[in-house]
């Protein structure tokens, strides 16, 4: 059964992700909505996609618009960050189902909003949207922490490395390098969404961010957008440290392995190493295995489509909701802490934060 979706934003990323849409034929995209209508009645119109093209004459300014016109059970936002919490809890209050792209929030109040609303409407599905979560290697990273299939047994500790030169520079500057604590929020939260999405939110972070100048990349001193590393540690005092920059001087890995992290795990009965889609496991004393498995794919298309996939079995079937959906904004509990911790210059409790930020 395909769910009629509303699909908010028709930039570069975003078509991406309608041409995904209508490939799959999970949801059937009845209405776009963009604040710029007249462009965005154009993209559509270029669009390679009988249905997609199709969409021409259902282009909206606002999903209240085009909810009225059209009976969507699903709504998809891809627009700026500082315009998600608005359109997601517009999109909630019209009783649909929604995914927006990260960062869902750009601060404490936003997320408090959303929250705030979804409590009121539990049946609802709110996701946000993390995809470099659901590639073979990510997936075969969680199994093994979480001993699925001949994991690392209880985990001791772990750390996790990302780093690269990502030039933003744009005119107007985008919100990435002009949003305090974006850093967190829009890129650390790409590898450790895989963290929370396998262990869960650790208890305590002391966190730190990179006071990084880069005029060549557009980075300019504002707070927590380039870089920063953090120590967690979970209720059993398991430490797991996380080092990361956008705003390097050089990038010793390709493009995937940088996103998805390069990652160095221990437990009881096994380490992990993993770098990228490379994943190399040892025990006793020696490697047992060493796979090469799929990674981020060319514009993230392949990890979308899982995340898709598993967003309408979480609807349609009930499939793994409560987890999918909680670790999606307990991710962003994570990212916050770290912000707050780097602020207030101490150690932060997550649970107590979370509970500030769920229980307002
Ligand atoms: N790995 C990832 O998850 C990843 C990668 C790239 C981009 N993104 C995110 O995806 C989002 C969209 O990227 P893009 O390249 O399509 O953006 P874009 O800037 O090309 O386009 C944004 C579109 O949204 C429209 N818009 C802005 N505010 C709106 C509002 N309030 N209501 C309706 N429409 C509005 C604009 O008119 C524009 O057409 C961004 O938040 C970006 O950070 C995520």
């Amino acid at each position: 059964m395909q769910i009629p979706a509303i699909h908010v934003g028709c930039g570069g990323f975003s078509m991406q992700r309608l041409s995904l849409l209508s490939r799959e034929k999970l949801f059937k995209p009845v209405a776009c909505v963009d604040i710029n209508v007249s462009k965005a009645k154009k993209t559509v119109d270029s669009s390679e996609i009988e249905l997609i093209k199709n969409l021409k004459e259902n282009v909206y300014s606002s999903i209240t618009e085009a909810k009225k016109n059209h009976d969507a059970k699903v709504c998809f936002i891809f627009v700026s960050s500082k315009e998600h919490s608005k359109l997601i809890i517009e999109s909630l209050k019209l009783g649909m189902h929604t995914y927006c792209v990260k960062s869902i929030a750009c601060n404490q109040k936003e997320f408090e909003e959303i929250i705030k609303i979804h409590k009121s409407k539990p049946d609802l599905l709110l996701l946000q949207g993390y995809n470099n979560q659901w590639n073979e290697a990510a997936q075969k990273m969680r199994d093994l922490i979480q001993n699925k299939k001949d994991g690392i047994g209880k985990m001791l500790g772990g750390e996790c490395i990302c780093w690269g030169r990502q030039n933003l520079k744009n005119n107007p500057p985008v919100e990435d390098v002009t949003i305090e604590g974006m850093f967190f929020y829009s890129l650390a939260c790409h590898q450790l969404s895989q963290l929370v999405a396998a262990k869960g939110l650790p208890e305590y972070v002391t966190s730190y961010v990179h006071k990084r100048v880069d005029e060549d990349l557009d980075y300019s001193d504002v707070f927590g957008t380039t870089g920063g590393q953090c120590i967690f540690e979970y209720s059993d005092g398991t430490p797991f440290s996380y080092t990361g920059t956008r705003a390097a001087h050089g990038n010793i890995f390709d493009f995937a392995s940088r996103w998805s992290g390069q990652w160095i795990i221990h437990g009881e009965k096994g380490d992990i190493r993993r770098q990228g889609g490379r994943i190399s496991l040892y025990k006793n004393g020696s490697m047992v295995s060493d796979l090469y498995l799929k990674d981020l794919d060319q514009n993230l298309i392949e990890d979308e489509r899982i995340q898709f996939n598993e967003f309408y079995l979480a609807i349609t079937k009930g499939k793994n909701r409560d987890w999918l959906q909680q670790s999606s904004l307990d991710t962003w509990v994570l990212m916050e802490a770290c912000n707050q911790s780097a602020r207030k210059n101490k150690k932060i409790s997550i649970k107590l934060l979370k509970e500030k930020l769920f229980d307002n």
